[in-house]
């Protein structure tokens, strides 16, 4: 048998109002001067406002800074201007607050706080001492990437144009905080797609057949309640309770993926990489299309999703089990909007090839429940095109 690692590190301060609890935690991490990480979307929200009087309006440009600059789908100036000013204003840690792109460009920004010259299509073939990297805490805005939790950043390469992961042990948050006040201003469009995003990385962590039987109950768990919350926070965005769970949900669904994910997020990444597409939405419309795929090839495979879903598939086939569970995702999605099809949103099957060039290289489906080869990534793509 090989050996394992199982890693659940990070402190999380969850509850409505947490975010009143960071200067605590700052001077704890020895923090003094913070680089507050977003994007020119967030900093017009309450949310951010709620940040600013946390720390401080006055402070501004004086004991914290801000960069606000961060694309959706991040690129490499996303983490390179960040860093730069870290130096600039020598900043002794990073407040990422945001969806999933704020929070991966800070999380990165420190590797070139601390080695500026980095170039990050050549992250893993120079490897460095990343110890000692700045204190990073992650505050979610979104509930869906759940980046809070992890060690990688996603960032598109200017070289290639594609989404490349930056992993590394030492990107991990030294404190994440999920705040339900925080997400209730976040439009029912995204609140559906950034749930979206949640379920696929349950759903494709559990199914992915790498052994880790602790992210096995926690995905499971993660279904439940998303499947439980996320109509209830679509609905009513100001459903504390509702999205108190799907913040939780989301980090479960992230932390469940360090075993890995599939097939839905290989599709997924070059539509953000070529159309600029939202990560979220990207799954949500690839999802069905690669559990029918995955369910053909290994029956039953969706069976204790289905009992996570609340549905009665025990005492039913394999077959049957799949197809129950696979029909409440399809009406689930449809019910929260995302029943469209890529062509409803600018993607035609000119893009098939580049699509299909980039997903055989994603690294997601090396870990999918059974082999996705080239003409089977076609054949999918052409299903939700
Ligand atoms: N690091 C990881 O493990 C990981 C995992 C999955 C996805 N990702 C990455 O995360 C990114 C997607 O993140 P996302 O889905 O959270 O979207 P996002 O961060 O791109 O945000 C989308 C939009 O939502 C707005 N927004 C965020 N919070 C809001 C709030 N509370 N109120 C109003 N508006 C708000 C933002 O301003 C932005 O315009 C992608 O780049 C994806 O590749 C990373
Ligand atoms: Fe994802």
């Amino acid at each position: 048998m090989s050996l394992t690692t199982f890693s659940f590190p990070t402190r999380t301060l969850f509850g409505a109002g947490a975010l009143r609890e960071l200067p605590a935690h700052l001077i704890r991490l020895g923090i003094h001067r913070p680089l507050v990480v977003t994007d020119g979307g967030l900093v017009r929200t309450d949310a951010f406002r709620l940040l600013e009087s946390v720390l401080g309006a006055a402070g501004k440009g004086q004991s914290w800074f801000l960069f606000d600059g961060v694309h959706p789908n991040p690129v490499e100036e996303d983490v390179r201007l960040p860093g730069a000013l870290m130096r600039e204003k020598g900043c002794d840690g990073v407040i990422a607050i945001g969806g999933g792109s704020p929070l991966d460009a800070g999380k990165a920004a420190r590797l070139l706080a601390k080695k500026p010259d980095l170039d990050m299509a050549r992250f893993y073939d120079e490897p460095h001492d990343w110890s000692g990297l700045a204190p990073f805490i992650a505050i979610p805005t979104t509930a869906g990437t759940g980046s809070e939790v992890g060690r990688s950043s996603v960032i598109t390469l200017d070289s290639t144009k594609r989404k490349a992961v930056l992993f590394h042990p030492e990107l991990l948050a030294k404190l994440v905080i999920l705040d339900p006040e925080l997400t209730v201003g976040l439009p029912p469009k995204l609140t559906a797609a950034t749930g979206a995003d949640a379920l696929t990385h349950c759903i494709e962590s559990y199914t992915c057949p790498a052994f880790h039987p602790m992210c096995d109950g926690i995905a499971l768990e993660g279904v439940r309640l998303i499947v439980e919350a996320l109509p209830r926070a679509v609905r009513n965005g100001g459903d504390l309770d509702a999205r108190g769970r799907m913040l939780v949900a989301a980090a479960m669904g992230a932390v469940a993926f360090q075993k890995d994910l599939g097939v839905v997020h290989s599709m997924a990444h070059p539509l953000s990489a070529l159309f600029g597409m939202h990560h979220g939405l990207a799954n949500a419309l690839c999802l069905v299309a690669g559990m029918k795929f995955c369910a053909a090839r290994k029956p039953g495979l969706y069976r204790r999703v289905g009992i996570a879903c609340d549905l009665n598939v025990l005492g039913v086939s394999e077959a049957e089990a799949d197809a129950m569970t696979i029909a409440f995702v399809t009406r689930f999605l449809a019910d929260l909007g995302m029943n469209t099809r890529l062509r409803d949103h600018g993607v035609s099957l000119d893009a098939l090839e580049a699509l299909v060039g980039q997903a055989v290289d994603d690294p997601c489906h090396k870990s999918n429940a059974v082999p996705v080869s080239a003409e089977d990534f076609r054949a999918l793509y052409r299903e939700v095109i």
